[in-house]
């Protein structure tokens, strides 16, 4: 079978779904005969804007927020960048300390390496083994000049889930009141998020990682925390994020928000584990990273000893196999994740990692088909890697 035809798995749904059809038949009509700007006075205006709002409210229902909470964004990039430039030059005379963690997505951490270069102290605070933020560590980084704290939901490389609750009562305890951002476009609607109970000021999301289209997501902003726009021009997401509103991209966004149901993470998690079992059942020298316990239920991710990550992601790509690695390209050296390294894998473990990331539409007879697959190739790139012997 050429490979055009061949059968097709993706397991890379921790880099992007594919968009559900549901989500693509809700948004038609916003392209179609509903292409109005929602700031359009006219027929056509008022009901881009009543889609908009309609999907704003369900998204602020999700984690239990007011509707005028939530501030559209262009995806989960933009809406750290917002939380985090936004909060800290709103808040300037109040200190220049951020604490964050080693094992952030690039979205926070250059964020704050930028705000390094602008004058603002960092703190990049550890995580165990397991890829969990310590809460001493925390309650022992904060100073009187710390203004925020960033720290993601859900590790998008690993899966591991912070006790997001219990960081949101260091950073509020002793009347400390600081502000509080994390990153929640892995574990939106996979978790339950609550915020009328869990005491986080802002919290970033994205639709294409929930089976959504591409280039939207949300930021929600506690009513009372104070932030600047970064974009300058019209008035549209309460001043905050000028632009004419993408109205089919965030009424799929909300499609998404609304299709997603507990049945689902059930079922992911059931095939997540029968994955992590056949691989450590049916494959030599593999180590799995991450918790076993406060883990996302779409991720897994394994380390093969002997093995380059790269040369196994195009082995499987050539069977058919989509999936990612631990390693990402730079432009001069094939640099190991920092995820990995922040959990303590040496660069040569951290090379030899794939990450495998389940959706609604991934199905056990695709799980068995990696499982008969991956030993295969697994063997017969150790048999000729260097890696191995001596
Ligand atoms: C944890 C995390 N944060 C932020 C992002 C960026 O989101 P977006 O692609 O919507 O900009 C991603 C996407 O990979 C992610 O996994």
């Amino acid at each position: 079978m050429d490979r055009e035809n061949k059968r097709r798995i993706y397991l890379d749904n921790g880099a992007t779904t594919r968009t559900d059809p549901r989500v693509v038949e809700a948004m038609l009509p916003y392209m179609t005969a509903e292409y109005g700007n929602a700031s359009s006075l006219h027929s056509f205006g008022v009901k881009a804007r009543d889609a908009m709002e309609k999907a704003r409210a369900t998204i602020a229902n999700a984690i239990h927020a007011k509707p005028s909470e939530i501030i559209f964004t262009s995806g989960g990039t933009e809406s750290d960048n917002l939380a985090i430039l936004g909060f800290v030059s709103a808040n300037k005379g109040r200190g220049n300390h951020i604490i964050t963690t080693r094992f952030e997505h690039p979205a926070v951490l250059n964020t704050c390496k930028h705000l390094e270069s602008e004058g603002f102290r960092v703190t990049y605070l550890p995580v165990t083994r397991e890829g969990i933020v310590g809460l001493e560590e925390l309650e022992m980084a904060i100073t009187d000049r710390t203004v925020l704290v960033s720290i993601m939901h859900a590790n998008n490389e690993i899966g591991s889930i912070q006790p997001l609750d219990r960081i949101a009562d260091v950073c509020k305890s002793k009347s400390r009141g600081i502000c509080l951002h994390s990153d929640a476009v892995q574990s939106f609607t996979k978790l339950p998020i609550d915020v009328s109970k869990t005491r986080v000021d802002m919290l970033s999301m994205s639709a294409h990682k929930i089976h959504g289209p591409k280039g939207v997501g949300a930021l929600y902003l506690r009513e009372g925390v104070k932030i600047n726009r970064l974009v300058f021009g019209g008035h549209h997401e309460r001043d905050l994020r000028p632009g004419t509103e993408n109205i089919a991209g965030i009424v799929g966004f909300a499609k998404a928000v609304e299709l997603m149901n507990r049945t689902e993470i059930a079922s992911m998690t059931k095939l997540r584990d029968m994955l992590i079992r056949g691989i450590m059942e049916g494959v030599s020298d593999v180590v799995l990273n991450g918790s076993q316990s406060e883990r996302l239920c779409n991720n897994v991710n394994i380390s093969f000893k002997y093995v380059e990550g790269e040369s196994l992601l195009l082995s499987l790509d050539a069977e058919g196999i989509a999936v990612s690695t631990g390693s990402a390209c730079s432009s001069r050296s094939l640099e190991p994740s920092h995820v990995l390294l922040s959990i303590g894998l040496r660069p040569e473990m951290a090379h030899g990692s794939l990450r495998f990331t389940l959706s609604r539409f991934t199905t056990e007879e695709e799980i068995d088909h990696v499982l008969e697959v991956l030993p295969r190739v697994v063997k017969r790139l150790r048999d000729i890697s260097p890696l191995k012997g001596g």
